[in-house]
């Protein structure tokens, strides 16, 4: 039997032992997939990932707030973990350890399921942590023209600075939010708001085809906000399921089909 764990602090609410398990059910393989609770601080976050792969763990997801020191721990990255200087999925290559990061693969897989196109469209973000900073590459990668809006001037400034080999980045600051004229394909809110229940002013004049909220499992302010403008409402319970199958993916090498896989949101 294989074994994977997520760790994570808090991580009593993690949906990721059900969306596995089910993905193994669908396949027939047998596997083991548990909640790692892991105290906050960097070595404790070290022994926990050293003694689960000494002990013969296949993979390991990593969930808030150890996505960094999960980035700095691994010898060797795929290119999204890089360019998100944040790691969700852990896995021994070589006897190295490798980190991936599929969170905005996850999120590019689930705007795709939803035929929601983005070559070439205007997509904004809100925000500019690091759930912002791990999609910001996938996005690109497809075609998409990005804009970030962020209270804090100098964090979008910073992204922009990172990514300029790749795209050039347009910025607002949360008043253009407020008060702008502005129409997008795609409209991502990456900030904690929607988790602190606090809400965003966003102008009755900025237009979106599709807002998405990274967050799920609560009520959007977000999402609320769009729901009279005819606006496609998505929550990131999608994107959660698309970057466990891809986690689950790169440890089996086996291919999950979505259909096939039975889940209780
Ligand atoms: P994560 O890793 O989940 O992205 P983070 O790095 O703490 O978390 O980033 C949270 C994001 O939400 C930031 O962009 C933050 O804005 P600042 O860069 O100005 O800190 C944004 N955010 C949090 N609370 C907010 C609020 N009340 N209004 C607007 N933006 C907010």
């Amino acid at each position: 039997m294989q074994h994977f764990i997520v760790i994570g602090n808090p991580i009593s609410h993690s949906k990721s032992p059900a969306i596995h398990h089910a993905f193994a059910q669908s396949l027939g393989l047998d596997i083991q997939y548990n909640r790692q609770f892991c105290p906050d601080d960097s070595d404790s976050f070290r022994a926990v990932v050293e003694a689960f792969f000494y002990g013969g763990g296949v993979g390991a997801n990593v969930t808030l707030p150890f996505k960094e020191i999960a980035f700095n721990m691994c010898q060797t990255h795929s290119e999204h973990a890089k360019t998100a200087k944040a790691v969700n999925t852990l896995v021994m290559r070589d006897g190295k350890l490798f980190g991936d990061n599929t969170d905005g693969a996850g999120l590019i897989a689930d705007l795709l399921s939803h035929d929601i196109d983005l070559d070439g469209k205007q997509v904004a973000i809100i925000g500019a942590g690091g759930a912002t900073r791990g999609v910001i590459l996938p996005l690109i990668e497809q075609g998409a023209k990005l804009t970030i809006f962020n209270r804090t001037l100098s964090k979008a400034l910073t992204l922009q600075e990172d990514f300029k080999a790749f795209a050039q980045i347009d910025i607002k600051s949360l008043d253009d939010l407020a008060n702008g004229h502005f129409g997008f394909e795609v409209l991502i809110n990456a900030t904690s708001t929607s988790t602190t229940g606090q809400s965003l002013n966003i102008s009755p004049n900025l237009r979106a085809n599709v807002a998405y909220d990274m967050m799920y499992g609560k009520p959007s302010a977000f999402l609320t906000h769009f729901t009279k403008q005819g606006t496609r409402l998505l929550d990131g319970y999608g994107m959660l399921i698309h970057q466990a199958k891809l986690a689950f993916e790169l440890w089996t090498g086996k291919q999950v089909d979505l259909n096939a896989v039975l889940l209780d949101q």
